[in-house]
């Protein structure tokens, strides 16, 4: 089979062992071909990945990425519909917060209903009785955009037993403390890759309290929603061709090498982009390769 997600190592979430190696689903929404957005998720399976990040507002045509044609499809949707019935070792992790209404226009869920209401359509589209994990995605708006009330609605429906685990998107480090006075947070999901550092305090904050940091865009970078791209940067190059590795797979080699807690959620909806992704947990990088790469 070659290299799997074993490569990578383990990290927890919550009472949860998984693979440092995951997977981002909001990718496969922009495939028109359902069956092979689907075997995209088995396959990851397979490679032994166990860790799968999706959402119920990742959907095609237009939605977060803005692309796509044919008929609608969820992410969340070709999740269950690839790993039901489901496996106890599969995390599957969501977000609540950013919605899309049927007009195509997003919106931000603040009350605790409308919270709910996400929860429910998780819920519905993964085809779960209790969500494995629920990150509470956040826009930043300084000096109005505590979490606690939100956080604390997603903290009653856990204490209902609707959700295993919490976490958060999007957020500082102010957000993190607010957010465990609640309840215990099992990770944070942010923005970060080695062109993207806007969050290295919070990485090294989340790796103090035992917290999973878990970066998206760890391949697109500041390229966001747009993607990858081929335009790397000499070092990102040179690491690469040293190990006869893509740069694309330095990246997420750089990613898993900021610490033990980091989980890594490349997106991709090509198979042979995931076994590159896959390959890129069993590279190990020099102290000197890894500070030439910044
Ligand atoms: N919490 C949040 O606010 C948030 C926001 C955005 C995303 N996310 C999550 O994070 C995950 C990762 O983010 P992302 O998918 O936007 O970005 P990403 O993983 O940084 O990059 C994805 C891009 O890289 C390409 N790619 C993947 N593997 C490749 C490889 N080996 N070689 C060359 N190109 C490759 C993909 O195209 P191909 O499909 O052609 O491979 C796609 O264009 C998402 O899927 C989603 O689950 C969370």
């Amino acid at each position: 089979m070659g290299i799997t997600a074993d490569a990578a190592g383990t990290w927890r979430l919550g009472d949860r062992v998984v693979r440092r190696m995951g997977f981002g689903s909001m990718r496969l929404t922009a495939d028109p071909d359902r069956e092979r957005a689907i075997g995209v998720v088995r396959r990851a399976v397979e490679l032994g990945v166990d860790h799968i990040d999706t959402a119920a507002f990742y959907v095609s045509p237009g939605g977060t990425l803005g692309v796509g044609t044919g008929p609608v499809r969820y992410a969340a949707e070709l999740v269950r519909a690839a790993l039901g019935p489901y496996r106890e070792d599969v995390v599957v992790a969501t977000k609540v917060g950013p919605a899309i209404r049927e007009s195509g226009e997003f919106y931000e869920a603040t009350t605790a209903a409308e919270l709910r209401a996400q929860v429910e359509e998780n819920l519905r589209l993964l085809g779960r009785d209790r969500l494995d994990l629920v990150n509470l995605r956040i826009v930043r708006r300084p000096g109005r955009d505590s979490v606690a009330e939100r956080f604390g609605a997603l903290a009653a429906m856990r204490d209902e037993g609707l959700i295993r685990h919490l976490g958060l998107s999007n957020v500082r480090v102010d957000h993190l403390d607010e957010a465990q006075a609640i309840a215990p947070v099992v990770c944070v999901q942010n923005s970060y890759a080695v062109d993207l550092r806007r969050d290295d305090e919070l990485l090294r904050v989340c790796g103090e309290r035992g917290v999973a940091f878990v970066p998206f865009f760890a391949l697109a970078g500041s390229a966001r929603e747009a993607g990858t791209f081929d335009d790397h940067t000499d070092p990102v190059r040179e690491v690469a061709a040293a190990h006869g590795i893509t740069p694309h797979q330095a990246r997420l080699a750089w990613t898993l090498h900021q610490g033990p807690h980091v989980l890594a959620i490349p997106g991709t909806g090509d198979e042979r982009h995931l076994a590159d992704n896959v390959a890129a947990g069993a590279v190990r990088l020099s102290d000197e390769e890894l500070s030439r790469l910044g």
